[in-house]
């Protein structure tokens, strides 16, 4: 499959690697690019070789947010039209983890795709923002839910309705990113956190991402049912009687996801 708005690779055993590629527009997110995006991880969560995933930008942006060329005139009948936003929500339907890797800007649309990866490993030089209000709008994106459910309500407002920007540690401090690497380093602390998730055992994996997931979803009782579930289920698999017997016979795991 070629791409014209993303590069993708595979740097690491198990790990698929998405860079968005659009560098004179800051990596702007036009409908194509989201469609590209979209389908090279839906077609990685299908490729039994990956089991982890990074989504990157540069070293200087991971993307100025959705591309305001291209919607600057639209009516809401366009943009329903054109799925603007609703193929955003293809990235929830992936089973395999993503990780952000962030870089300078992640603004409006670019902060909500970090914001709905798994995890984001953060550079040094990031700066997270939801400048939207500056365009008379606001996150479309998942903006001011994931916000408020990741760094609360006091400066989620703050940075919804005064633009007011993270710096990589004040995300940190603040939780929303993993961690903060050197900026030379980002990319690749990003592939090597992928590649340990990538070797561990991969349905356990896939129901861990889900089950947390669902603690976002629901009431606690609802999430622990769920969750206890996923957990019994896991006793029906190969990698559940392979991890037990590994540890009790100090070896080292042999998963084979099923
Ligand atoms: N859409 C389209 N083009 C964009 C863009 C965007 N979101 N962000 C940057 N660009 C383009 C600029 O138009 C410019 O193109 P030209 O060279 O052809 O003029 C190029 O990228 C470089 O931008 P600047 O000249 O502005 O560079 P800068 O270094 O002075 O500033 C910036 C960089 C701070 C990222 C600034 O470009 C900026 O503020 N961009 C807009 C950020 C924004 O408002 N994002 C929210 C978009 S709305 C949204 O995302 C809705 C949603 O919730 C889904």
């Amino acid at each position: 499959m070629t791409y014209e708005t993303i590069i993708v690779e595979q740097p690491a055993d198990g790990v698929g690697l998405v860079q968005l590629n659009r560098p004179r527009a800051f990596n702007a997110l036009t409908g194509a690019l989201m469609d590209e995006l979209m389908t090279a991880l839906e077609s990685m969560d299908a490729d039994d070789t990956i089991r982890c995933m990074v989504i990157t930008g540069s070293s200087k942006v991971f993307a100025a947010g959705a591309d305001i060329g291209e919607m600057a005139q639209a009516a809401p009948a366009d943009l329903i039209h054109m799925d603007f936003i609703a193929r955003w929500e293809r990235l929830r339907g992936i089973h395999k983890p993503v990780i952000a890797a962030v870089a300078g800007y992640a603004l409006g649309g670019g902060c909500e795709l970090a914001l709905a990866c798994d995890m984001i490993v953060a550079a040094e030089n990031a700066v997270f923002g939801q400048p939207e209000i500056n365009l008379g709008v606001i996150p479309g994106a998942g903006g001011t839910q994931r916000l408020a459910r990741t760094i609360g309500k006091a400066l989620t407002m703050e940075m919804v309705l005064n633009d007011r920007r993270l710096s990589a540690a004040e995300a940190e401090r603040f939780g929303l990113v993993n961690r903060v690497v050197p900026t030379e380093d980002y990319r690749d602390a990003a592939v090597k956190l992928a590649a340990e998730i990538a070797a561990r055992a991969p349905l356990a994996v896939r129901l861990a991402k889900d089950a947390v997931n669902m603690a976002l979803e629901t009431t606690l009782s609802a999430g622990l049912a769920y969750e206890r579930n996923h957990f019994y289920g896991l006793f029906s698999t190969h990698d559940q009687k392979e991890g037990m017997a590994a540890f009790l016979e100090k070896r080292d795991p042999d998963w084979q996801g099923r």
